[in-house]
């Protein structure tokens, strides 16, 4: 697939980050799990996590739901669930590196497509039960995304999203202004004519995964570009000079980004939500 495809740049970059995320620490899943009350937030903890939450969403599904469309799939760890529950599955993922671990996750027992959700064509319309995005909705474009779904769910068909949002206006320069603005996604849910069912708040058994985030940083990858650093500036000067004319402050800022994302910090500005909705007209 040309790159041309990716025209949602920060999609792309996300890509990126997650299959680093992914080889790095064999995660199955790429979300941030969740938490039981007291449950140890270790890598092995998440895994754990990982796959309670995917029990949580599985609970909010409507007993006649048979068909899911899972967008944005990540590795196909929740495909893989769903599909153990003897669902029909179709999951969509912009990269081909996703796809095929999800393919091999569920041992091929899912139908998928290599593209943006936006930019698929080729669903007839009115073909799934439910549309289920698991931490992928905020990366998709929404207007040609909100049109997707009321094309290719069912009348009456459902729309179950699992995401962080932001709850208020990030005030501080350092912290992440990923997500999107929760009234914002509610308004637009409400005009496409979706029907706000059940919603849940899931921050305090999700933000946990923000301090396991933060040691892996700090114990792992932080002391490891220091020592690459020290070893081009010592082995490589002009070049060590030239990379920090262009990229050190840059790198400076995103360390220092980075260094504040705990869950405290998090959980001022985000909430986690699973929201299902219903397809009225
Ligand atoms: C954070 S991961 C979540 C993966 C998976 N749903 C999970 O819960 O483990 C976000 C996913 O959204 C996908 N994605 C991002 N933008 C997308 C788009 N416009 N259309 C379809 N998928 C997209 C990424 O490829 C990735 O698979």
């Amino acid at each position: 697939m040309s790159n041309k495809k990716y025209q949602h740049i920060k999609t792309y970059h996300n890509d990126i980050a997650l299959k680093l995320a992914h080889k790095m620490f064999g995660l199955e899943h790429l979300h941030y799990g969740y938490f039981e009350k007291g449950s140890p937030v270790t890598l092995e903890g998440l895994n754990k996590a990982q796959h309670t939450y995917v029990e949580k969403l599985i609970e909010m599904i409507p007993k006649e739901v048979k068909t899911i469309l899972d967008v944005g799939c990540g590795t196909g760890g929740v495909a893989k669930q769903l599909v153990a529950k003897g669902y029909q599955v179709t999951c969509i993922a912009p990269d081909p590196y996703l796809i095929e671990k999800t393919l091999e996750n569920t041992g091929g027992k899912v139908k998928t497509h290599t593209d943006l959700y936006e930019n698929i064509q080729d669903f007839a319309p009115e073909s799934f039960d439910l549309i289920l995005m698991s931490e992928s909705c905020q990366y998709i474009k929404p207007d040609p995304g909100w049109e997707q779904n009321k094309k290719v769910l069912k009348k009456g068909g459902y729309y179950l999203v699992a995401d962080f949002f932001k709850i208020r206006p990030i005030d501080n320069p350092t912290v992440s202004k990923s997500g999107q603005p929760l009234d914002n996604f509610l308004e637009r849910a409400e005009k496409a004519n979706f029907k706000l069912l059940k919603q849940i708040d899931i921050t305090p058994n999700v933000s946990p995964t923000m301090d396991l985030y933060q040691e892996i940083l700090n114990v792992r990858l932080f002391p490891l570009l220091e020592a690459a650093n020290e070893f081009i500036t010592r082995k490589f000067p002009m070049i060590h000079k030239v990379f920090s004319y262009f990229l050190k402050e840059k790198i400076t800022f995103l360390v220092e980004r980075y260094k504040t994302q705990d869950a405290a910090n998090w959980i001022k500005y985000k909430g986690y939500y699973i929201f299902l909705f219903q397809k009225t007209a």
